[in-house]
């Protein structure tokens, strides 16, 4: 596609020296002409394949996803072999989808940006081998780039944010609060200290055999739990929430699942009921994890927003919480996160849900970030591998411990 931007148009009437001098500046090859960086981004982390094809002012060009979450409820689990399988069978088309919707010519293109890390390793290796064999044909620079990093980065895409600010990302495999301050520069607060708060209540969800409940059978296992916690009474169980006494942003969401587990037990005990088959008193189960959840995720962060504040890390009046991931669209969550930025004079904001989830577009925008900052832009991709952990940032979270700061309670009337 050609993409025109107003100087386009200064050339009505050019002498020839200037026009050569000025396609030669932006790169101009006969054909084409190249006034927007526009990078094409790779997603296959975990279960879903994505492409998109963003320029460098956040327009999205064109875009394709290919998700296995079917495939993957009904297994009652993502398995890696399965994900290999299914992203090598999807990601040709995915990419070529997502470029002809965008209507460039691959030659057009400034960069590839594909997730290297962290995810599946079996998952992570069809993205990065993938895109070598593209950037190797198409002789493009290659942007590798962090999972959480462009989950972080994608609300300067839908809203104006500048660094710094809070982040909380929440979803099936991630768990952490960090302080942005820059396109690479990021302080991790605190993180899960075992499973994520998605993957908790996907375990629950399938526990309560949610895929049989005929209001839930398609939803993944967070939603069908938000989905019934409408209907039910959070108020029937009496559950802690998790590392009440450890004054630090970390998460801990096992213990919960444990806790659930006997009261499911127990229930199917009292209500003569058969593991595998739906409780009477499963909305109201529902409703009191996803309550606990919502206060635990609220709590860390109410204390990463007090500690950012008091080392002068982020702004006493101005500052800003952005929550993203798959459980950021749960509502309810939300509610309790916006009563925290309430009491903290911060702005709550999330990306719209389908960039809340895994996507190509995050990919692509943090590549555009990256191209933008002049940060880890490849030329040369020999040596490059995927991998499977990696931190993100400075990890700062002993400090933020030490800091032992008291959360004052907040009613979270939700
Ligand atoms: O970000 P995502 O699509 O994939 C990764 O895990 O990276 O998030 C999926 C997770 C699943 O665990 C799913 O159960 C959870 O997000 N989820 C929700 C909701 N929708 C999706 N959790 C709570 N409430 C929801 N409405
Ligand atoms: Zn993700």
């Amino acid at each position: 596609m050609l993409v025109l931007s107003k100087t386009a148009r200064i050339f009505s009437k050019p002498r020839k020296r200037e026009v050569r001098g000025f396609l030669r500046s932006i790169n101009f090859r006969p054909g084409t002409l190249f006034l927007h960086k526009l990078v094409l981004g790779i997603e296959t982390s975990c279960d879903d394949t994505a492409a998109a094809v963003v320029d460098d002012t956040g327009n999205v060009l064109g875009e394709a996803i290919h998700s296995q979450t079917e495939v993957h409820l009904k297994a009652g689990g993502i398995i890696p072999p399965v994900a290999q399988q299914l992203h090598k069978e999807n990601i040709q088309r995915i990419v070529e989808d997502a470029l002809s919707a965008s209507r460039i010519s691959p030659s057009e293109l400034s960069a590839v940006a594909t997730t290297i890390k962290p995810g599946l390793a079996l998952s992570l290796g069809v993205g990065l081998s993938f895109s070598l064999q593209l950037v190797n044909q198409l002789k493009k620079p290659f942007i590798p780039i962090h999972h959480m990093e462009a989950h972080a980065l994608t609300i300067r895409l839908t809203h104006k944010v500048e660094f710094p600010f809070i982040v909380l990302l929440i979803s099936g495999g991630h768990c952490l609060l960090a302080l942005v301050q820059g396109v690479s520069d990021f302080l991790l607060l605190g993180k899960s200290l075992d499973i994520a708060p998605g993957d908790m209540l996907d375990k629950v969800a399938r526990r309560l055999s949610l895929i049989k409940h005929p209001e839930c059978s398609t939803m993944s296992g967070g939603r069908a739990i938000e989905h019934l916690a409408k209907q039910g009474n959070r108020w029937l169980f009496d559950i802690n929430p998790p590392m009440q006494n450890a004054k630090n942003c970390d998460f801990s969401f096992t213990g919960l699942q444990h806790i659930t587990d006997k009261i499911i037990m127990q229930k199917e005990r009292e209500e003569g009921v058969e593991k595998g088959q739906i409780l009477s008193s499963a909305a109201d189960i529902a409703a009191a994890v996803q309550h606990i959840t919502a206060c635990h995720l609220a709590k860390r962060t109410h204390r990463a927003i007090l500690f950012c504040k008091q080392k002068n890390l982020l702004s006493q009046t101005n500052a800003v919480l952005v929550v993203s991931g798959g459980v950021a669209s749960n509502l309810y969550i939300r509610r309790a996160l916006e009563i925290v930025a309430n009491a903290t004079q911060c702005t709550l904001l999330c990306p719209p849900p389908r960039l809340c989830t895994d996507n190509g577009i995050m990919i692509a925008w943090n590549g555009i970030e990256r191209l933008r900052a002049g940060l880890g832009i490849l030329h040369d991709v020999e040596g490059i591998r995927y991998e499977p952990k990696c931190p993100l940032g400075v990890d700062i979270s002993k400090e933020v411990a030490e800091a032992a700061i008291k959360v004052p309670r907040l009613k979270m009337k939700i």
